[in-house]
């Protein structure tokens, strides 16, 4: 099966954000990629649930909600009822990790489990068969823009290895700097999901750079 592409709001324009969930609705784009920043956890704050919530009315396509928050758990709720598809909680930001993976899945969203750069994914060796993705952060969250963590291509062979050999069906999601020269390194690692932001909102024609990156092979 092909990867799966999925922009990243937080480079779109927020003065017309529904043109931009449009323009990826006719897109080949999979998911919305949802960054919610506390300016606790990242230096940065983006946008909140009811944001979503108004996000999910118009997308035709699932929601993949990335929280780089303290607490998520505290959340889980408000994430499901804001229309979530898929719930991405930090490595970092949970003491019981297990409770939170296990509370997304009770709410009936898929979880995700995030893992900051200098996080080794040798960390999910006891986590990996209760999640459904793990999202590994190729820049340190917080900003749109920055450029890819070179090291970020070996973690993704590595956990796709752990994958592998454990007959697991866990997908890689890959987030920060993703352009089409890294986004055909992080696919030829393993990753089954190219978040993009900048590469997509930054360029002139976003449907056609979409398309690109779907097609990369
Ligand atoms: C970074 C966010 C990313 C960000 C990616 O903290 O989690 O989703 O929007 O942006 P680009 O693709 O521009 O690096
Ligand atoms: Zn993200």
């Amino acid at each position: 099966m092909s990867h799966k592409i999925a922009p990243s709001l937080l480079s779109a324009n927020f003065l017309n954000l529904q043109a931009d969930v449009e323009m990826i609705n006719k897109s080949e784009a999979d998911w919305f990629h949802c960054d919610v920043m506390d300016g606790s956890f990242v230096p940065n704050i983006s946008f909140g649930f009811p944001i979503i919530k108004q996000i999910s009315t118009i997308a035709k396509k699932p929601l993949d909600v990335h929280l780089m928050i303290v607490n998520p758990d505290k959340y889980i709720s408000q994430v499901k009822e804001a229309g979530a598809y898929m719930m991405n909680v930090h490595y970092e930001a949970c003491t019981h990790l297990h409770r939170t993976v296990s509370g997304i899945h009770e709410a009936g969203m898929k979880a995700g489990v995030t893992l900051n750069p200098h996080t080794p994914v040798s960390l999910l060796e006891d986590i990996l068969q209760d999640v459904d993705m793990v999202l590994l952060m190729t820049v340190n969250p917080g900003f749109g823009g920055q450029k890819f963590i070179e090291h970020s291509l070996s973690k993704v062979s590595r956990l796709k290895d752990m994958i592998l050999k454990r007959n697991l069906q866990t997908l890689i999601e890959v987030d920060g700097g993703v352009n089409l020269q890294t986004g055909k390194q992080l696919v030829d690692a393993g990753a089954d999901v190219l978040v993009a932001g900048n590469a997509v909102f930054a360029d002139a024609d976003p449907v056609e750079m979409i398309h690109k990156l779907k097609s990369l092979k």
